[in-house]
């Protein structure tokens, strides 16, 4: 590491500060001024989008467009062969940017064709192309990679990204896991369209996101490809190898579906993946017209796992799930995955919304009503995990997937829902998703809408929810 080469953010500016602290101050005070120094301002990519909770993740100075994965893995010797041409734009000029890239040896990589240096630092791939690229030019590098991917651990303890299982691998990527395996752009800020070409041994399946292409069996191995054409965040894409039986239909509003079931989950998987259409045109009825041609689930058997994903159009689950998992998954689809978030302090966008769905289901289909399940929560003692810190305000990366996240974050949309009635509570969640389709939305934009929707001043009771430490008093 060249602690000179950008900004210092994260755990570099840590250690730029211990080092100020205990080596040669001036040797430390000329790193800092060359990080800032004038001969490279302004034509560096940043090394993170500036996530306070996870600094180095996504890049900037480009967006990726479209990414074209060359994917083969061998699920005997675990190892990975990959490359990833990635279709960009310049948004500033560029004669420095970075990939995120957690592992694996990289051993090519060209911009437009023409070969360029790179170097790794941590989960950066620094990347000097031979010619500066001018600010809206249009840039095409392809990264030829391989090694044995390793999911990373996240701030909660958690595995996410390329994760081995006894018959191939789970691919789950929030909120960090994509660079396990692919170089990428990796922050839900840029989206992007996908296609995956991913070779695995014959018997094995390889399910990414999006509509199905093909596939094809030579030489003792399969080649699927898959396209996902609206854009993703790529935490949500996968390419999970396993053993798997697979369904494939199309839906009454035409969407396609393909699921992926591990034998040993089917019985119990069947009943729950059976409802996947019908809960789909339940969400539609509430939320809008499904945001994707594609749809399914991919039912793995990965013990250590321990959560589910909403991998676009194409959710994950560990096991075999249970009705309110799938719709929270299903749910996530329009909140998350069409509606992506622009950090991930605005994390309870996705749970809180996915959390009150399964509310809504219940009470729509002869379960508790949404009110008894904010009741049941509301009677938590104030000591209780629920209220140990506010869903608009987690405070770190560890706490994103907490309680107060998922529950307290839905107890939050109840709280509106009282407020404005039903007819305009399900107006601004239809609102919310149809004018974010397809882009991105922060919890502020939520605020005014829906209080653009209701005519009324909600900042009490959002400042109350989302934002008021310790639990709020009844409103
Ligand atoms: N978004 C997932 C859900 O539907 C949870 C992902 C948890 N990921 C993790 N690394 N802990 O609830
Ligand atoms: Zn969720």
């Amino acid at each position: 590491m060249t602690s000179t080469r950008r900004p210092a953010t994260g755990r570099r500016a840590a250690v730029l500060r211990r080092e100020a602290v205990l080596a040669t101050v001036p040797v430390a005070v000329a790193a800092l001024l060359a990080a800032a120094g004038p001969a490279t301002a302004g034509t560096i990519g940043q090394s993170g989008v500036g996530d306070p909770y996870f600094p180095s993740a996504g890049n900037g100075g480009y967006h990726v467009r479209h990414y074209g994965l060359t994917l083969r893995y061998d699920t005997t010797s675990r190892h990975l062969d990959g490359t990833a041409v990635l279709s960009a734009r310049a948004t500033q000029r560029l004669a420095r940017f970075d990939l995120d890239l957690n592992g694996l040896k990289v051993t090519r990589l060209t911009v437009d064709g023409a070969a360029a240096r790179f170097s790794r630092d941590g989960q950066e791939l620094v990347v000097t192309p031979r010619h500066a690229l001018r600010k809206g030019q249009n840039f095409r590098v392809t990264v030829t990679y391989n090694g044995t991917p390793k999911p990373v651990t996240d701030p909660d303890g958690s595995h996410d990204g390329w994760i081995p299982t006894d018959d191939g691998a789970f691919v789950a990527g929030e909120p960090q896991g994509a660079m396990t395996w692919f170089p990428a752009n990796n922050h839900p800020r840029d989206k992007s369209s996908y296609d995956f070409t991913l070779t695995v041994p014959k018997g094995r399946t390889a399910i990414a996101n999006g509509v199905f292409l093909g596939e094809r069996t030579a030489h003792g191995r399969t080649t699927f490809r898959w396209r996902q054409s609206e854009p993703m965040a790529a935490y949500l894409a996968t390419a999970t190898v396993g053993k798997f039986k697979v369904e494939r239909y199309t839906t009454r509003d035409g969407i396609q579906v393909y699921n992926a079931v591990d034998p040993r989950e089917a019985s119990a998987a069947a009943p729950v993946l059976k409802k996947l259409p019908s809960v789909l045109e339940w969400e539609s009825r509430l939320f809008g017209p499904y945001p994707f041609r594609a749809a399914g689930s991919v039912v793995d058997r990965a013990p250590d796992v321990g959560f589910a994903l909403e991998t676009q159009t194409r959710p994950l689950y560990d096991s075999a799930p249970d009705l309110s998992t799938l719709v929270h998954e299903s749910a996530h689809q329009w909140f998350g995955d069409s509606v992506s978030l622009t950090s991930w302090k605005d994390i309870w966008l996705n749970e809180g919304f996915a959390t009150y769905a399964e509310w809504l289901y219940s009470e729509q289909h002869g379960g508790d009503s949404a009110q008894k399940s904010f009741d049941t929560l509301y009677a938590k003692p104030a000591g209780h995990e629920l209220w140990a810190y506010p869903p608009g305000n987690p405070g770190s990366g560890a706490n994103i997937f907490g309680t107060p996240v998922y529950a307290r974050g839905a107890m939050a949309l109840h709280e509106l829902r009282k407020a404005v009635g039903d007819r305009v509570f399900v107006r601004i969640l239809r609102t919310w998703a149809t004018e974010h389709r397809g882009v991105h939305g922060t919890t502020a934009q939520f605020v005014r809408l829906a209080e653009r929707e209701s005519g009324k001043n909600l900042d009490g009771l959002f400042h109350t929810w989302l934002y008021t430490k310790g639990k709020p008093d009844k409103a």
